[in-house]
């Protein structure tokens, strides 16, 4: 099999644009997004991807509206009661990349529940990005490590990567963000080292499967060759 795209993570980004061009609240957008992320999950799921990352909310969007914080948590709430029978009935595992316990009871609660009943699944993971930082990850991996008294001769990278939120998952191989825009907003910075990157103009709600299918063929032309010379000619 050609495809080598074990782990898809996405920055699910354009909601906000997606709906003022049609004149609507930003919420409405959300909304959207939700249901193009239900697409991709099922797309992903169909193709046999072991990983699909979504970020969902960064560290660094507290710093919006609270109203259109609540709306975003009411969203997840809803979507987490409303698709765990869908995860579990095929076979995906929720996990929650992000310090979730920051977050208000309800969405605290739904995580727990959700991951507790998708936990036997074994087909996919479905790894949610929620009140994440790549940079603070980095850090908590090193307070981890500075309390458990390691010699510094002991750190290597498997050490390090043991207290990262994807502990025991392969780094993403593929890393899509839509709406156009050319950076990583702090995802998966210690993750993304050797990741391919996919950028597309495409606002988030209105990513489909055709888009996703873009996005795989294009990281199939590509030769990672992750510092190596394959050959001398
Ligand atoms: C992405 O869409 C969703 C989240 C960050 C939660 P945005 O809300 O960032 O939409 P734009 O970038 O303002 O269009
Ligand atoms: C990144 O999008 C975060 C999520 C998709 C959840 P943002 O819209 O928050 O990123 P910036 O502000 O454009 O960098
Ligand atoms: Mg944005």
């Amino acid at each position: 099999m050609s495809f080598v795209c074990n782990h898809l993570a996405i920055i699910m980004d354009g909601n906000g644009r997606w709906a003022k061009k049609k004149g609507l609240p930003r919420s409405a957008g959300h909304q959207a997004g939700t249901e193009a992320a239900k697409r991709i999950v099922t797309a992903c799921r169909k193709m046999g991807m072991q990983y699909v990352t979504l970020y969902a909310f960064s560290r660094e969007n507290w710093s919006r509206p609270r109203e259109e914080i609540n709306f975003l948590f009411d969203l997840l709430v809803r979507f987490l009661s409303q698709e765990l029978n869908m995860l579990v009935e095929q076979s995906i595992r929720l996990n929650i990349l992000g310090n979730w316990e920051e977050m208000p009871f309800a969405v605290r609660q739904a995580i727990k529940h959700a991951c507790a009943k998708s936990r036997a699944g074994k087909e996919m993971v479905l790894n949610m990005a929620l009140n994440y930082s790549g940079r603070e990850e980095i850090l908590q991996a090193c307070r981890n490590l500075l309390k458990q008294d390691l010699d510094p001769a002991d750190l290597n990278e498997q050490v390090f990567r043991d207290q990262l939120f994807t502990a025991g998952q392969a780094d993403p191989d593929l890393i899509i963000r839509t709406s156009g825009e050319l950076r990583l907003s702090n995802y998966l910075i210690f993750q993304s080292a050797y990741s391919e990157l996919y950028f597309t103009p495409t606002l988030w709600p209105d990513f489909d499967e055709e888009e996703l299918h873009l996005a795989l063929e294009d990281f199939k032309k590509r030769e990672r060759r992750f510092g190596r010379v394959e050959r001398i000619e």
